[in-house]
Order: C-alpha cells, then sequence, then structure tokens
C-alpha cells in the first residue's frame, strides 16, 4: 500500500516535487502559546506528564504554520527518571540528574520493561494525538540514543564536552557498557510502546554523537542505534526510523546501511551539497537548515533555505533545521522558511 501523507513517502523514498517539512523543537519556548500552555502546567516536566497540554503544545506549531509531521512533547531524560534516576530542571540551566558510575548505581536501576507505568501518561499524549492530528499529519515519537542519555545520567547535566562518560568508558568499561545495554534494551521496549500507542515514524536522537570518534562511534553510536532498529524492523516492519547523530561529519557516509535506518537526520556541521553527494545516496535525509536562521532572518534566510531544497532535490528529502529551534527565534522567521520551502 503506498502511503499518503507526504513524510511517509518520502520516508519509503519518494521525491517530491516540494519536500515536506517540520522542525525540531516546534513546540517550545519561542511560541508564546507554548509558553502559555507551559506556566498552565506549572513547569517543564508537568507539562511532559499532562498528556492533555502535552498533546496540546504538539498540536500548537502544526495549527499555526501546518507543519507535515507533528513530534511527541516529551523530553529524552524521561526514560532514565523512568528507569529509577532522580530528575529536575534547573531554571535557566537545563536538566539536572542523579549520577550513575559505579556497580551498585546499575544495579539499583529498575529492568529495562519496567518503565511503561511511568511512562503511561507519553503514550497516552500519543493516543489523544491519533484522534486530534489532522488526516495528513505524521505522528513522531521519539528517544534519545543510548549513548547521549547516558552523557547526562553519567555526569548528572549537560556537558560541554561529554567528558564524565568518556572518562567512565576509559576508566570502569564494565559499568559503561552496563549503562549504554540497560538504555539500548528499554529504548526498544519504550519506542515499542511509542508506536502501539500511535507513533508512526520513531526518531532516535543522538545529539552528542559527534564526541564519539573512531570505533568508539561505532560501538556506541552506530551499534546501540542498530540493535533498536533491527528490534522495532522484527515487530514493525511498516515503521519508518529516523536515526539523527549530530555531530557525525564525514562520518555521516554508510550510516543508512549501517545502522539499517529509512532516514539519516543531518546538522548543519556539513554542506547540503556535501550530505546529497555522500548521505542522500543511501536513502532519505532530513535537515539542514542552522537554526540561527530562525533569529536572523532576512535575504539569508531564504537563500540558504532555497539552497538546502536545491542541494536535496535529486532524491527522498524532509526539510528540517540542523537543530532544535532556539528561545530567541522569531516565529515569523519559521513562516518565512515555510513559504520559501513551498515556493509562495
Ligand atoms: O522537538 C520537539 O519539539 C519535541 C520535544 C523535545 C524536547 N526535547 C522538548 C524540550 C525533544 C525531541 C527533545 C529532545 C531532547 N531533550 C534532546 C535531544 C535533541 C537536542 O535538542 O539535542 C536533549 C539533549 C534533551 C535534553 C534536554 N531537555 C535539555 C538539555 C534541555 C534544556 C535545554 C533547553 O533547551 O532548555 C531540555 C528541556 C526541553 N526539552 C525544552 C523543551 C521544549 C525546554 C524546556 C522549557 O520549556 O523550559
Amino acid at each position: 500500500m503506498t502511503p499518503q501523507k507526504t513524510i511517509l513517502r518520502a520516508l519509503a523514498g519518494e521525491v517530491l516535487p516540494t519536500p515536506p517539512i517540520w522542525m525540531m523543537r516546534q513546540a517550545g519556548r519561542y511560541l508564546p502559546e507554548y509558553r502559555a500552555t507551559r506556566a498552565q502546567a506549572g513547569d517543564f516536566l508537568s507539562l511532559c506528564y499532562n498528556s492533555e497540554l502535552a498533546a496540546e503544545v504538539t498540536l500548537q506549531p502544526i495549527r499555526r504554520y501546518g507543519f507535515d509531521a507533528a513530534i511527541l512533547f516529551a523530553d529524552i531524560l524521561l526514560l532514565p527518571q523512568a528507569l529509577g534516576a532522580d530528575l529536575w530542571f534547573e531554571t535557566g540551566e537545563g536538566p539536572r540528574l542523579s549520577t550513575i558510575t559505579t556497580a551498585a548505581e546499575l544495579a539499583a536501576m529498575k529492568p529495562a520493561d519496567a518503565i511503561h507505568d511511568h511512562l503511561a501518561p507519553v503514550y497516552e499524549t500519543l493516543r489523544i494525538l491519533t484522534r486530534e492530528l489532522p488526516a495528513e499529519t505524521t505522528l513522531i515519537g521519539f528517544a534519545g540514543a543510548p549513548w547521549t542519555v547516558a552523557t547526562y545520567m553519567i555526569g548528572g547535566k549537560g556537558t560541554p564536552d561529554q567528558a564524565p562518560a568518556h572518562a567512565l568508558k576509559a576508566e570502569n568499561r564494565a559499568v559503561f557498557e552496563g549503562v549504554i545495554d540497560l538504555l539500548t534494551e528499554s529504548t526498544i521496549h519504550y519506542l515499542s510502546a511509542q508506536i502501539d500507542a500511535g507513533a508512526e515514524v520513531v526518531k532516535i536522537f543522538d545529539s552528542w554523537a559527534g564526541s564519539l570518534k573512531g570505533q568508539d562511534f561505532h560501538d556506541f553510536a552506530v551499534e546501540p542505534a542498530r540493535q533498536i532498529t533491527a528490534a522495532l524492523k522484527a515487530k514493525y516492519p511498516h515503521v519508518p526510523v529516523i536515526a539523527f547523530p549530530r555531530g557525525a561529519g564525514t562520518a555521516y557516509e554508510g550510516l543508512h546501511a549501517a545502522i539499517g535506518a529509512e532516514c539519516i537526520a543531518i546538522d548543519d556541521g556539513v554542506t547540503p551539497e556535501w550530505a546529497a553527494a555522500h548521505v542522500q545516496t543511501g536513502g532519505c535525509v532530513q535537515g539542514n537548515l542552522a537554526s540561527s536562521h530562525m533569529v536572523t532572518g532576512g535575504d539569508t534566510l531564504v537563500t540558504e533555505t532555497r539552497r538546502v531544497v536545491q542541494a536535496f532535490s535529486k532524491g527522498p528529502h524532509i526539510f528540517n533545521l540542523g537543530h532544535g529551534i532556539t528561545p530567541d527565534a522569531d516565529p515569523e522567521n519559521v513562516q518565512l522558511m515555510i513559504d520559501t520551502v513551498r515556493g509562495a
């Protein structure tokens, strides 16, 4: 059966005259309606666990802009919380977690399949969205990749160079690999449950893949994503997977085959021309306009948007930013990007 939704068509390898479009962090602080709903929920985590309000903020950018995909509103750090880690957000600073660096702390985590009671509100958000989204909009579920989630669990917060996770990898390989394995297994359970609740596509966010080099990139970015994708394909052969190993650079080449994913999401650390020649040859790509254009706008936004569309026009492409939109972005620049992509 040929899929009708444009995102699913691109993921099936079709070259569309206009690329479908969505945007990482499309529900977020740059939108006044998001800030209002977050205030209503109380704080960010309360918003994530309030299914009605999480569905509402997921729908806000769809109503405002008519994006071709909606991404579940949640966070990659809900999974470690479901495994037993403490999680809180420091205002203006970002996430904080209880750390895991010893065998005893690893052993104290819950088993990989014991996450579902805690994450039930996330699954409910997806069920609401399957009823409320427009018929043409694709619903994307997601999880963090094991390495990226591990960097937060090991460091207890966001770390610019992921030094604590690299240190554990060097100093206590067994515990480090235990964390990666627990996250790989629990992510398979988590994404399976998201698909059961209505996600039509799943995306694996590996925001810090770029700090893994050589064999480490293979072992801890490619291999966990391959295992997750293979396990999902065994159960849900029809559900496309988007992998986003951000900062992979030249290692983006060959990743469709290495991971087994229908789509590789590309950041703006590589040019669209390079990615078209070296990555899109393997399948659908998503990306890769620099998110700074959503702040600066103007003629450069238009020129660079056209450049990305043009560079990827010979193969399957989903238009997106190279990373999430930032809170200081101007909502009007988002409209200008969409109008430019759609040729208005
Ligand atoms: O893309 C979407 O709109 C879907 C929802 C989503 C969020 N986070 C909401 C969010 C998704 C897919 C994520 C993924 C995520 N979360 C990643 C991977 C992608 C990336 O951006 O690199 C990471 C590393 C996290 C962890 C995380 N969550 C951090 C480091 C922060 C703080 C930084 C920040 O932007 O404030 C968050 C908070 C967060 N997650 C916000 C949103 C909308 C902002 C919270 C707020 O409203 O104050």
